[in-house]
């Protein structure tokens, strides 16, 4: 099958489970105007996430990568009015775009966005002993990746769920080659695969966002 066939059944996967409506629709307008380059997770992509969080009955979401706040969006609506998601961006206007965007979708209460590095900011906010994360979405730089499942690891409990974006690349991340985000994500899933204390797989991903996919782990129960 084609990339464009992929496509379409995507398409036909989105109409029929994970339509966008105006708040979800206002993300993409936003970063087209603002001229920023969309990589948001897919409509159907979106709806996993939102799936798995409610799978897990998430009160408590962490999401470092948050751009104009799309996949937020999916994941806080999975949330009870008590829940709460931070979500981690450096970038400050990524950060006052999905700020607005998260308003427009009613979603305030529940989603905060901290600026900073990512990395800087997990420290932090580890440093807060913050209640265990019942979920962890990592979806910022690639090249990190494996320093950021470690600071997930220390932030979640045992049962919680850990998903990592864009971890196959057209399947460039087997191999040797590729670029400082496709090495991240390689070094990675070497990483993952040898923690014991998760149980982990690749899910691959075709359609709106090409040929790519997420690493699910779950932290395992002692
Ligand atoms: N999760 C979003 C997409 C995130 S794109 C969605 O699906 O809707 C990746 C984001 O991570 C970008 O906004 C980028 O500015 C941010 N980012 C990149 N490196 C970062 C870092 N070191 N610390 C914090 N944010 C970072
Ligand atoms: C790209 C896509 C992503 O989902 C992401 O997090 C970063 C980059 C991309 O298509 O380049
Ligand atoms: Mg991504």
């Amino acid at each position: 099958m084609s990339n464009d066939a992929f496509l379409t059944v995507d398409q036909y996967i989105s109409d029929l489970f994970s339509r966008d409506d105006d708040a979800l629709k206002a993300v993409a307008t936003s970063l087209d105007d603002a001229g920023v380059h969309n990589i948001s997770v897919s409509s159907s992509q979106g709806k996993l996430l939102q799936v798995l969080a409610q799978l897990c009955g998430a009160t408590r979401i962490l999401e470092v990568g948050t751009l104009a706040g799309y996949s937020t969006i999916w994941l806080a609506r999975a949330l009870p009015e008590t829940g709460r998601l931070v979500s981690i961006e450096y970038d400050p206007r990524h950060a006052r775009i999905a700020t607005e965007n998260v308003a427009r979708a009613g979603l305030s209460g529940r989603v905060e966005i901290r600026l900073g590095k990512a990395l800087e900011v997990l420290d932090a906010l580890h440093r807060e002993r913050p209640p265990a994360f019942d979920m962890v979405f990592i979806d910022a730089d690639k090249a990190p990746y494996d320093q950021y499942f470690q600071w997930a690891l220390k932030l979640t409990r045992p049962g919680s769920l850990i998903v990592a974006d864009n971890v196959v690349r057209g399947g460039e991340v087997m191999g040797t080659g590729g670029d400082a985000n496709v090495q991240g994500a390689r070094r990675f899933l070497q990483v993952l695969a040898q923690t014991t204390s998760v149980s982990a797989t690749v899910l691959q991903t075709v359609g709106a966002k090409g040929h790519d996919g997420m690493a699910i782990a779950v932290v395992k129960r002692p």
